[in-house]
């Protein structure tokens, strides 16, 4: 069963990664990456605006594990101004002195506005490939014309929930992969009747099912734990398959109506943020509190 997909030239990026958003820097983030390297994941995902990059070097080094076997990608915070400047500080984090991807996080400021230093990371061999993240079908028609080196990679909010066709389909004419970011939908569909009766069938579990789903497409997936248990059940994804009847109906989950855009609430926007509050103070008033 197909583990890795290609890139770009010479680099290939393994399908199932570790996502360390909101893992504490320090001992919790060392010992999920740990847990994961162990339970045979070679594909770590950190955030310059994550905080924990330099547990993450930590555990790769304690891991004994070659560099070169383990698939290391951070992002630019775009709140920044220079990629370049930015790569090196996340390299003197990890302790390494290249990352296999670099991906500007968000739009913020315009699409095109961090290329050009991300091409420069490039040259300079600070990172294997250089992509982007939470760019919608618009930014991608904005950055394409522009880049001297094209996007490896955009990394989206992705799921049978979240199932961006048109964005997909768009990134696959343009021969740029999809990382499925929140592929377990934060936990929050876990429990979706859908899931859990395919997941029954299959003696799987509703995460197992979410993974294998994005897969099965050749898209990466990049789920979020900081639980050993969990991190090994999510690894599990390589010895099943669905059947076509399974992804049809798992299709039919979507809410994002085919999106072109890359997630529904753009948090760097001022209101991306002011929806996220309002939906908070929705479910604070709902639940009484
Ligand atoms: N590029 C971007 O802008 C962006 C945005 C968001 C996320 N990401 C990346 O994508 C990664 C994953 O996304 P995410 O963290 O938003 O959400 P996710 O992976 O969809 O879900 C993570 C949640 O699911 C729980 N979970 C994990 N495995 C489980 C299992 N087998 N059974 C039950 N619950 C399980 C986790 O809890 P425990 O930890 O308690 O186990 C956590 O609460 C991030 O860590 C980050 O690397 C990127």
């Amino acid at each position: 069963m197909r583990q890795a997909v290609d890139i770009a030239p010479g680099v290939t990026m393994p399908l199932l990664g570790l996502g360390v958003f909101r893992i504490p820097p320090g001992r919790e983030t060392e010992g999920a990456v740990g847990a994961a390297l162990e339970a045979g994941y070679r594909h770590i995902d950190t955030a310059q605006a994550y905080g924990n990059e330099e547990s993450v070097g930590r555990a790769i080094r304690a891991s004994g594990l070659p560099r070169a076997e383990v698939f290391v990608t951070t992002k630019f915070d775009a709140a920044r101004s220079d990629p370049v400047l930015e790569l090196e500080r996340s390299l003197e984090r990890l302790g390494a002195d290249h990352v296999d991807l670099y991906l500007v996080h968000t739009p913020r400021g315009g699409p095109r506005r961090a290329w050009s230093g991300m091409e420069a990371a490039f040259e300079r061999g600070m990172t294997r490939s250089i992509g982007v993240s939470n760019f919608g079908v618009a930014d991608l028609e904005r950055l394409l014309p522009v880049a001297g080196v094209k996007p490896a990679v955009d990394q989206v909010q992705f799921s049978p929930f979240a199932y961006r066709r048109q964005l997909l389909e768009e990134c696959r004419s343009q021969g740029i992969e999809v990382t499925a970011y929140s592929p377990l939908t934060h936990g929050e569909e876990l429990d979706d009747p859908t899931v859990a009766e395919v997941a029954k069938r299959h003696g799987r579990t509703a995460a197992q099912v979410l993974l294998r789903w994005a897969i099965e497409r050749a898209v990466a997936v990049i789920p979020k734990s900081a639980h050993r248990e969990r991190i090994v059940e999510n690894a599990a994804v390589f010895d099943f398959e669905l059947t076509a009847d399974d992804i049809v109906r798992l299709d039919a989950l979507d809410r994002s109506g085919a999106a072109a855009i890359a997630v529904e609430r753009p948090w760097w926007t001022l209101r991306g943020r002011l929806r996220r509050v309002s939906r908070t103070a929705r479910r604070r008033l709902s639940a009484g509190q």
